[in-house]
């Protein structure tokens, strides 16, 4: 699979023809919001984790010295918390464009805080792609974070915007905290 994933995003026709369509964020698409949308709920969906095991080229790091961003990993009978955005289908040429080094538009049902759900969109980077990293204990997840930079600005800050969102939804997320606590400890050493 190349890194750019635009091309196979476009023939991602499930949901053509729809006025609207919900999107799952679980990443820097709960903390930036760059794009219209009708609507957005707290939202959740199951079988899945999130993880710092994504390599970033082209917003939180360079394809010399990648960074790290959140991916999700399947696990059965995980859940995976985040916001759920109503967009119309036009958006996701832009989205596309965001999640191009290595995401792919997967359908999914995304259900929401009073119960209901619904079919909708979420990018994931799957293992196969050629920016995926894996996994490394937290500890080296965050000393790669607190190292790395790209054109979208320093890859700490996506850590810790991501954190702070999910606390003021009310979530917890063991992994993202962890990488949090050693993040805040070696950017306090540096200074
Ligand atoms: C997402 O936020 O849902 C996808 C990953 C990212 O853009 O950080």
């Amino acid at each position: 699979m190349s890194h750019d994933t635009t091309a196979i995003n476009k023939l991602m026709d499930k949901f053509d023809g729809h006025h609207s369509v919900w999107l799952f964020g679980y990443g820097s698409l709960i903390f930036k919001a760059d794009f219209p949308y009708i609507e957005r709920r707290p939202a959740l969906i199951r079988d899945w984790s999130r993880r710092f095991w994504q390599g970033s080229h082209d917003h939180r790091g360079t394809a010399a010295a990648p960074g790290r961003v959140t991916t999700l990993i399947p696990q059965a009978g995980a859940i995976c918390e985040g916001m759920a955005y109503l967009v119309t289908p036009e958006e996701f040429a832009h989205l596309d464009y965001r999640e191009k080094n290595g995401y792919l538009r997967l359908s999914t049902d995304i259900l929401f805080e009073d119960g209901s759900s619904v079919e909708g969109l979420v990018y994931i980077a799957t293992a196969d792609n050629a920016a995926f990293l894996g996994h490394a204990p937290e500890l080296d997840i965050a000393r790669q974070i607190a190292s790395s930079s790209g054109p979208s600005g320093h890859n700490s800050d996506y850590l810790l915007d991501l954190a702070a969102a999910l606390r003021s939804l009310g979530k917890d997320d063991a992994h993202v905290f962890e990488i949090e606590r050693h993040l805040k400890r070696l950017l306090k050493d540096r200074q």
